[in-house]
């Protein structure tokens, strides 16, 4: 996939402004606080229907006006996708693709795939299990929309049996609701579990070459899931559905004591190992980083077999906060996808590795391109 054209509209600091992108490198390169990061957000909007940085799509209105309006032109093979994100206080968030209206924003998933990287990426190796899950949601929102929909289903279910655990047992209703909630938890939990587990397994295949490649063949990694119970082989969606129903019957007591939903997909971990250790807690900061790269890379190639399209990287700040040899490992790993970078660096724009990249400047809130 490659994005052609961006268009913005009283979007954060941009009155109106239009980027045509290039097919492989592209670097928007400008000091601190100019709009870089802005035009990688209202990009990620139009794939995602979700802002990386916020969830108030008040807060991304130019101060002073009424609402904003991204378009995006990308085009796949022969395929071309026209999105439109539009959005004020008075109507609230509207959605096309390709001139469609979408009843919800969240029905754009699927149309485009990017994969957004920053610093904060480069730290889920070392970050909270949180981290982790939300790396996984994005990813697999994006190519399923069964997904999707058990985890929003899933993610409103442990709301409501938290609050209703949390007021204890004078809540009405409060015995009978919570067996039903628990049969819908473990339905929609033992889908959640069931892709989660596939999709690491062949994460984890694809980041073992990946490693072997960065370490020259000297380390090895490995993905585990953690979940509420064994991942055996040939697990369907219907093992972890009964695994799950079973862990919450047996610990409602608890949950009530408590005052906690304590078992399901919500509480995940994706263990990250390297040479047979907890990376967590045993890899230095560069090996840390090696491992997130890869990562990253891995999951690049995940969507490319799952879709039969490369993804669109975005990759936020993150080339000066590499060294030179994960620097140049990164870029050969992504030659045939179309990346936007950003970065205040000018070193980075006389890199031999960017000798051939589209360059553009920001300076508050007005993109040129340079020739
Ligand atoms: N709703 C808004 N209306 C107007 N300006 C906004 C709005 N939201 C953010 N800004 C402005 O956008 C600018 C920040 O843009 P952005 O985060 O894209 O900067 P950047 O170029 O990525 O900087 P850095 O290099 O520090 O990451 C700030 O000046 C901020 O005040
Ligand atoms: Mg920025």
């Amino acid at each position: 996939m490659r994005v052609e054209r961006l268009e913005l509209k009283n979007f954060r600091n941009y009155a109106y402004q239009s980027i045509e992108f290039g097919d492989s490198i592209n670097i928007l390169y400008g000091e601190n606080a100019q709009g870089k990061t802005n035009v990688l957000e209202a990009l990620y909007i139009t794939a995602t229907g979700k802002s990386q940085r916020t969830s108030n799509y008040q807060e991304m209105v130019r101060t002073g006006c009424e609402g904003f309006e991204i378009s995006l032109r990308a085009v796949s093979g022969e395929r071309i996708s026209q999105v439109d994100i539009r959005y004020s206080r008075e109507k609230g968030k509207y959605a096309e693709v390709n001139g469609i209206r979408r009843d919800r924003i969240s029905d754009i998933l699927g149309t485009l795939n990017m994969i957004f990287f920053s610093p904060e990426t480069l730290d889920i190796v070392k970050g909270s299990p949180q981290q982790r899950r939300k790396f996984l949601d994005i990813l697999l929102c994006q190519v399923s929309k069964n997904y999707l929909y058990s985890l929003q289903q899933y993610n409103q279910l442990v709301k409501n049996k938290s609050l209703a655990l949390k007021k204890g047992r004078n809540e009405r209703k409060y015995d009978e609701i919570i067996p039903i909630w628990n049969a819908n938890m473990a339905k929609h939990g033992g889908r959640i579990a069931y892709i989660r587990d596939r999709t690491i397994k062949r994460l984890n295949q694809y980041m073992k070459e990946e490693i072997r490649r960065i370490s020259r063949q000297r380390e090895e990694s490995d993905l585990i899931y953690r979940t509420f119970t064994d991942c055996i082989n040939d697990a369907d969606e219907a093992y972890y559905a009964e695994k799950l129903e079973i862990r919450m019957r047996e610990g409602m007591n608890k949950e009530k004591e408590l005052g906690q939903c304590l078992y399901g997909p919500h509480r995940d971990d994706v263990e990250i190992l390297l040479n047979g250790m907890n990376s967590r807690h045993y890899c230095s900061q560069g090996q840390q980083r090696s491992l997130a790269l890869a990562l990253v890379l891995s999951e690049l190639k995940w969507i490319e077999e799952i879709r039969g399209d490369t993804p669109v990287l975005l990759l936020d700040d993150v080339m000066s906060e590499l060294d030179q040899s994960r620097q140049e490992y990164l870029m050969k790993g992504l030659s045939g996808i179309q990346t936007i970078i950003t970065t205040t660096d000018d070193h980075i724009m006389g890199h031999g590795l960017f000798e051939k990249a589209d360059r553009y400047r920001v300076i508050s809130g007005t993109v040129t391109r340079m020739i």
